[in-house]
């Protein structure tokens, strides 16, 4: 998950450097946006060293001049880490006069806060009201605790352990996870169809749709099987990870893994036809000029329809569509015949679509058509994630 962290002008800035890492450490993105008085405490270059998303704090010094969409966009938890009164206070009361509080009022996903300041700018009435105003807006705050604090002071204020602001955070986002105790079958990549030990038919699929589509089904909170075919990428560590060459293999895989998944979702790129025959050895010119001139090619079986074939109440599963053109009535086409609950749509050719990071896409349904223009392959991925966590077949049997 991308987790998008908010530093803003207080003696605890530094700790979120450490909790930079603890969120690295487990396996997540962070982007960092700072306030101007932040960078007072602890210089933008530091967290630059750390993050490995964006770090900024300009409306208008980043050559996206709407970076606080974008930021708000990326993000799948938005955390200020340490939160002034202040700010709390701006964003309390809807103001946006910076790149951090613009970012606060244009996002969607789960918001945290962990204020921390002097005790009787903690106590006060003011910020006091402000924290509940957030809190009640939907706001998760992490407390800060008693103790000694910068000032000299001896009160509540101070920012908690940052491996504990970590875990908060982490706990706060699965307990809203829309498809936890779900599972996810996604089939990835391309099959290799053997013509003899060392050539094949194969295609060029990357494996990146199934990638960001293994990501956001675990960001979302299921548990992911993943059948791939031989990619040049790792996926996330957390999915189950099967490996196949061919299509056959992919089809007896997913077969095996359909009936305990909910969703299945098909981005493999499978070869729909195969060597009649693997031949052994190398085919060599002059001896098997014959095999070499004409290779009879056979059917491969189609993954998609055989899972639907399968398919029993309450389960979904999703295909994709590569067209170069007519694509939306091509989805809806292959959506009645293969028998699926979804087609992602993909324009492809002319250098779109294959191996490349974004690509034009609409989301087809037996409801109708959502058209998410050109998006990177990250956010389509998120959109049928979003789409199936909404799913009344999917919602509907949740435990
Ligand atoms: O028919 P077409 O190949 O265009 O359909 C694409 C969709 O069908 C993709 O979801 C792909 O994973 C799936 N498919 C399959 N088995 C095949 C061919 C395609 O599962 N043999």
């Amino acid at each position: 998950m991308r987790i998008l962290i908010g530093v803003t002008g207080c003696i605890a800035a530094y700790k979120a450097c450490e909790v930079i890492r603890g969120f690295q450490k487990a396996g997540h993105e962070v982007s960092v946006v700072l306030t101007e008085s932040a960078k007072e405490f602890v210089g933008e270059a530091t967290f630059r060293a750390l993050a490995d998303g964006r770090v900024c704090s300009s409306l208008f010094a980043d050559e996206d001049p709407i970076p606080h969409i974008a930021l708000a966009r990326e993000a799948d938890a938005f955390l200020i880490a340490p939160c002034t009164a202040n700010v709390a206070a701006k964003i309390a009361h809807g103001i946006a006069d910076d790149l951090l509080t613009s970012t606060a009022l244009a996002c969607t996903c789960p918001f945290i806060v962990a204020p921390a300041m002097n005790v009787h700018m903690y106590d006060s009435a003011a910020t006091q009201e402000n924290l509940r105003t957030l809190e009640e807006r939907g706001a998760f705050l992490i407390r800060p605790e008693e103790g000694y604090l910068a000032c000299g002071d001896n009160g509540r204020g101070r920012f908690p352990d940052p491996e504990a602001v970590v875990q908060m955070t982490l706990e706060h986002m699965a307990e809203d996870l829309p498809l936890v105790g779900k599972r996810i079958l996604i089939t990835s990549g391309p099959t290799l169809e053997p013509v003899d030990e060392v050539r094949f038919i194969s295609n060029r699929s990357s494996g990146k749709m199934g990638a960001c589509l293994v990501q956001a089904a675990l960001d979302a909170g299921a548990e992911v099987e993943i059948v791939s075919g031989p990619v040049p990428l790792s996926y996330d560590g957390r999915a189950k990870i099967r490996f196949v060459e061919t299509a056959q293999e992919m089809m007896e895989a997913a077969k095996e893994a359909f009936p305990e998944s909910d969703i299945a979702i098909c981005a493999a790129a499978v070869s729909d036809m195969r060597p009649a025959r693997a031949h052994e050895g190398k085919l060599k010119k002059g001896r098997d000029d014959d095999a070499l001139g004409a290779i009879e090619l056979v059917q491969n079986p189609d993954i998609l329809s055989g899972l639907c074939q399968m398919k029993r109440a309450g389960q979904v599963v999703v295909g994709f569509a590569a067209e170069t053109e007519d694509v939306v009535e091509q989805a809806r086409e292959k959506l009645a015949r293969k028998g699926a609950d979804m087609i992602l749509a993909n324009l492809v050719g002319q250098g779109r679509g294959f191996g490349r990071d974004e690509s034009e896409a609409w989301i087809v349904t037996e409801e109708g058509v959502t058209e998410l223009g050109c998006r990177s392959k990250k956010e389509i991925a998120k959109a049928i994630l979003e789409l199936l966590s909404l799913n009344r077949a999917v919602e509907g049997d949740r435990a």
